[in-house]
């Protein structure tokens, strides 16, 4: 098809030829549908000059801040929605199962290992908070041994990566359940923060008057042989933002009660003297096995 003289129409359709030759088939179809849903897009809104090029400036002051500790490009992918859609698109499991949601760009290889029952917490602000409760099986057995990453936030709504001074790990370790499936590790009670909202992605939202909030949570990624991973968090019940999600995480079967405690003996038999809090949060894996689907989208991360 030629690429002379084109009408708005005719130019979709030679933009789409242009890319009818590609070495790989999926890459075609990709580029060949986005290019549908730009043209699409532009011509829907009948977008100005002048609107066009405040988009390329937002997406090069996107790029500018984004080097390997920040990603300001997964950032945008999370509030307008994508990263959610790419994660129920591409985790179905049964519809017991832990469901996944958006793996957030604080995680960090080689968190320190701890043992079952544990402190993670290592200095974090905050109250202690005892989290507990077993890997099983979408038909109730225990999953034995399963890994289990934790990473979140401390009680100024900041993880470890985020404060400037810190030599160490905060807030962050990994361990194994035991072989009844049982995990425990002490931290701090998460709480609610705010995505950084200090480049182009928190001007949008504050243009569009949204919150960057993100109810309490605690991130988990448990790996166990036969089953499939599952990168999830757990929120914190009654958090304000449930229903807000800056990133639009939250599902249901997410969301556990934190209770307070008065000082005294734990659950676990360790004695505090201060008042602390317990999460009880029971990780539902799928059989690693694409006979065990019904169908239900769950969705994940990056692993
Ligand atoms: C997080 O939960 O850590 C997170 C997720 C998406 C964007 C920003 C932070
Ligand atoms: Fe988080």
């Amino acid at each position: 098809m030629s690429t002379r003289n084109l009408a708005d129409e005719e130019l979709t359709q030679a933009v789409l030829s242009s890319f009818s030759g590609c070495r790989s088939e999926r890459f075609q179809e990709i580029i060949q549908s986005l290019v549908r849903h730009l043209h699409a897009f532009a011509s829907d809104v009948e977008l100005t000059e002048e609107e066009w090029f405040a988009g390329i400036d937002f997406l090069t002051q996107t790029g500018h801040i984004t080097d390997d500790k920040r990603q300001e490009f997964i950032l945008l992918s999370d509030v307008l929605g994508v990263s959610m859609l790419v994660v129920g698109l591409n985790h179905r499991k049964p519809s017991v199962a832990t469901p996944s949601t958006v793996f957030g760009p604080f995680f960090v290889e080689g968190s320190p290992r701890v043992a079952n029952g544990e402190d993670i917490a290592n200095g974090a602000p905050g109250e202690p908070c005892l989290v507990q409760g077993r890997v099983i099986s979408v038909s109730g057995e225990a999953v034995p041994q399963a890994h289990i990453e934790v990473w979140q936030a401390d009680d100024d709504g900041l993880y470890d990566v985020q404060h400037a001074d810190l030599s160490e790990p905060r807030g962050r370790g990994h361990l194994y359940a035991g072989d009844d499936g049982r995990y425990c590790f002490w931290s701090v009670k998460p709480t609610a923060y705010p995505i950084p909202a200090d480049g182009p992605v928190g001007k949008l939202l504050a243009n569009s008057n949204r919150s960057p909030m993100r109810p309490a949570h605690i991130h988990f990624m448990v790996t166990a042989r036969g089953y499939q991973s599952v990168t999830t968090h757990v929120f914190a019940d009654g958090d304000p933002y449930l229903d807000s999600d800056a990133v639009f995480g939250v599902k249901s079967e997410l969301i556990a009660p934190l209770t307070r405690h008065q000082p005294g003996r734990a659950a676990d038999g360790r004695d505090l003297d201060v008042p602390y809090w317990s999460i009880n949060y029971d990780i539902v894996l799928a059989l690693d096995d694409a006979s065990d689907m019904s169908g239900r989208a769950g969705g994940s991360s990056r692993r």
